[in-house]
């Protein structure tokens, strides 16, 4: 049997058509169904649903064979807990964004930076935002936030945050700007590092019709 993690939303959305290509169908819709363990059309092939955070962790522990995940979690893990134990042979380049430092239009963040001012920076990637600024050798107070990091500078929780932008839409509804780029983001196929040996045959066949896939997107 093998097992892939995959979170509902865009990540689960957008790997449906990579899993069409290697000939699988999910059975049941994430959003619909209250199942956390979804069968396919292949007896050998199951899915299971976890938040896009925990993808990591799953593979990790071989509770998944294979995930999905985005590199903005896969960052925040690395740094969290090194990068030992799973592989991540494929860029999927969907679930693609940016993750960006950005503040409310009212705050010059170039002066800020300037001045060696000690900025206080909401977001949920904490550890990768540390090394971001650590390695730009500004002093930061990082608040952990779980979602809605937007909201942090309009109610002068932060100066600034660190968040995944696509469209621009909810900064611009929030009257927040990007000011830095810290990395572009893009979902990876990860896999468990003794299931690659184990389940070598059933593992190798899934990433070489993703990578196929993948590749015969424009
Ligand atoms: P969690 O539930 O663990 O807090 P989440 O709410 O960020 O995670 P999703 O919103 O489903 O989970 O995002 C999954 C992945 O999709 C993210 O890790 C990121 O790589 C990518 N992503 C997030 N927001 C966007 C966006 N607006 N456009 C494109 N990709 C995005
Ligand atoms: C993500 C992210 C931003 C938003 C950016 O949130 O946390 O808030 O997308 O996308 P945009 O630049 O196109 O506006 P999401 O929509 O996933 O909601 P979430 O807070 O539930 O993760």
């Amino acid at each position: 049997m093998l097992t892939l993690a995959l979170s509902k939303g865009r990540i689960f959305d957008d790997t449906l058509p990579l899993l069409a290509s290697a000939g699988i169908r999910v059975a049941d819709d994430p959003d619909t169904s209250r199942k956390l363990i979804l069968s396919t059309n292949r007896p050998d092939v199951r899915i299971i649903i976890v938040r896009a955070s925990d993808v990591p962790t799953y593979v990790l522990y071989g509770a998944a064979d294979v995930g999905v995940a985005g590199s903005d979690v896969l960052l925040e893990h690395d740094a969290r807990h090194g990068s030992a134990g799973m592989y991540r042979p494929i860029d999927l380049n969907i679930a693609r964004c940016r993750m960006m430092v950005a503040v409310h239009e009212g705050f010059d963040y170039e002066a800020a930076v300037r001045s060696g001012a000690r900025i206080r920076v909401a977001t949920k990637y904490v550890d990768t935002a540390r090394e971001h600024f650590a390695a730009k050798g500004m002093h930061v107070d990082l608040i952990k936030l779980y979602g809605s990091m937007e909201l942090a500078p309009l109610v002068g929780l932060a100066d600034a945050i660190v968040d995944v932008v696509s469209t621009g839409g909810t900064l611009k509804a929030n009257r927040l700007i990007a000011v830095e780029e810290v990395c572009p983001v893009s979902a990876r196929l990860v896999v468990n590092q003794a299931a690659l040996k184990v389940k070598r045959t059933e593992v190798q066949a899934l990433l070489d019709a993703f990578e196929l896939a993948v590749k015969a997107v424009p």
